[in-house]
């Protein structure tokens, strides 16, 4: 056996898989370090990216875990230059369509994070399709962040919350945790067990802000486009190392 194939099967046998996360959330960073580290163009970062992506939404529902979120365009990345942003856009669309067969093949359900309305409209289009088609799979949801920001998500949940007030479909009284979820992206889906950021920063740019009060953490200074099966494995080893509390003792 090839040493890298070790090395996973070693690491795969480490893995509790009666202690699974059910949430994995992964901002996927450093696609434009990896491409200049190189001498290509920020775009062949993130091209690379989505090989990953193909790779770990694999390598995930093989394993078991039954929610998947990935950052792959954020409420501030509207900032980047346009040839980024088109760049990331065309991958978006090519990912859906070589992928979505395969996904729909094996039960994944895809949902989008985020306001997509505010995405360009053939993406927009795409993105609704993938969710129509795949509605109904129960093995793993892959949820993809697209135009997402947690504050966004916390000032919209809030705004619907208020309409719904003063159209009285809800009272003040009855809102808690558990019904101001029901307004939030990831409805119905429990919180990230698990945050997995590569490439060497220190911080949740604005990811799923409300949802990870109680999420493990888990850094690397792997730049994405390098970040293959064996580190998520390791990701998760470590995780099921850690001793989770919730604020009790
Ligand atoms: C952050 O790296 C990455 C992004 C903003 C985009 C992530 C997109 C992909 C992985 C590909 C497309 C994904 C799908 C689901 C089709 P960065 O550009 O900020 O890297 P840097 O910090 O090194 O500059």
């Amino acid at each position: 056996m090839k040493n890298r194939q070790r090395i996973i099967k070693d690491l795969k046998e480490q893995i509790d898989e009666n202690n699974l996360p059910k949430h994995i959330a992964i901002i996927m960073d450093g696609n434009g370090r990896w491409a200049k580290k190189r001498f290509l163009p920020r775009t062949a970062g993130h091209k690379e990216g989505m090989e990953r992506v193909k790779e770990i939404v694999e390598v995930s529902a093989r394993l078991g875990i039954k929610h998947l979120s990935l950052y792959a365009f954020s409420t501030e990345n509207w900032k980047r230059p346009e040839q980024e942003i088109d760049g990331l856009m065309k991958l978006l669309v090519q990912y859906l369509r070589s992928e979505i067969e395969r996904l729909h093949k094996n039960n994944i359900k895809i949902k989008a994070l985020g306001d997509i309305s505010k995405l360009p409209s053939l993406q927009r289009k795409e993105v609704e399709d993938a969710m129509e088609k795949t509605k109904n799979n129960s093995r793993m949801i892959l949820n993809i962040g697209l135009n997402y920001g947690g504050r966004d998500e916390i000032i919209v949940a809030t705004k619907n919350i208020l309409k719904d007030i003063k159209m009285g479909k809800m009272n003040i009284e009855d809102l808690d945790a558990n019904t101001f979820e029901k307004y939030l992206y990831t409805k119905k889906q429990p919180d990230p067990d698990l945050l997995i950021r590569p490439s060497g920063e220190l911080r949740i740019s604005n990811f799923l802000l409300y949802q990870i009060a109680y999420t493990e953490f888990w850094f690397s200074n792997i730049y994405w486009p390098d970040f293959r099966e064996e580190h998520f494995y390791q990701a998760i080893i470590d995780y099921q190392k850690r001793d989770r509390r919730y604020g009790g003792i």
